[in-house]
């Protein structure tokens, strides 16, 4: 049996700024085998992690990432919204992660990419360059609310997994999935349940329902056959799959 996998949601972000590098360290530490995390473009084309299409929440900027330079976005802070120990966070670029999570080995990797309000025309393309320069397709898969998005970045790169990110109420998404060329479900947690899983295995097609905090329903996912969970919490994820898997 595969060991079940525990994506850190942007990074540990129970306990740290969220896609921050103090986020995906912290996860690491935490005993993390997967990282998930948010890619967007600024304006002249850098990649760089970051949830929301507007710069105001985590960075207060009224600005939108589309609209700044990478320069313009390193000079914001990133981490006061959080706790003022944080002050010195910056938002980083996908190739931070990348060379952060690297020597991790085995460590994988979820890509989303945030292209349903801010399109980001190229961007399919920018993130499957960066992950054969880092020489880590195996350790990703690549997700996106945007399933044309997905499409393209299989015809790009077939070597780089897909996972269907969707909130609720696919009819058998595995055939669904399977039509994309995908790999994995990443499913709002709600909408896994034992016999879907069940079923999706028997195409190939694994579940990694997001976002899953509380112990009563990892326990659930775990028991009903997810190969993966993506949590604010990879410390009590971990724990749980060890009890599970013991
Ligand atoms: O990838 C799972 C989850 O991150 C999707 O929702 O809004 O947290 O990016 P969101
Ligand atoms: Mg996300």
């Amino acid at each position: 049996m595969n060991t079940v996998l525990n994506f850190a949601h942007r990074g540990a972000s129970a306990y740290c700024p969220e896609n921050t590098m103090a986020a995906f360290q912290r996860a690491l530490e935490l005993g993390a085998t997967g990282i998930e995390t948010d890619v967007q473009m600024t304006s002249d084309g850098h990649l760089v992690l970051i949830h929301d299409e507007s710069l105001q929440r985590t960075a207060g900027s009224p600005k939108l990432v589309k609209d700044v330079t990478l320069e313009e976005l390193k000079l914001l802070d990133a981490g006061s919204w959080f706790g003022p120990q944080f002050a010195d966070e910056r938002i980083p670029t996908l190739r931070e992660l990348l060379e952060l999570v690297k020597p991790h080995e085995g460590v994988q990797i979820n890509i989303e990419l945030k292209n349903g309000i801010a399109l980001y025309p190229g961007l399919e393309n920018a993130v499957i360059e960066e992950i054969r320069l880092q020489g880590l397709s195996e350790r990703i898969i690549i997700s996106s609310f945007n399933h044309y998005s997905l499409a393209l970045c299989k015809q790009l790169a077939p070597e780089v997994r897909t996972g269907v990110l969707y909130a609720e109420g696919l009819y058998e998404p595995w055939e669904y999935a399977a039509r994309l060329g995908a790999s994995a479900l990443h499913a709002y947690h709600y909408a896994v349940l034992p016999e879907w899983a069940a079923q999706a295995a028997e195409q190939g097609i694994v579940y990694h329902p997001w976002t899953v905090n509380e112990p009563a329903e990892m326990m659930r996912l775990l028991k009903a056959g997810v190969a993966g969970i993506i949590t604010d919490y990879p410390d009590r994820l971990g724990e749980l799959i060890k009890e599970y898997e013991a």
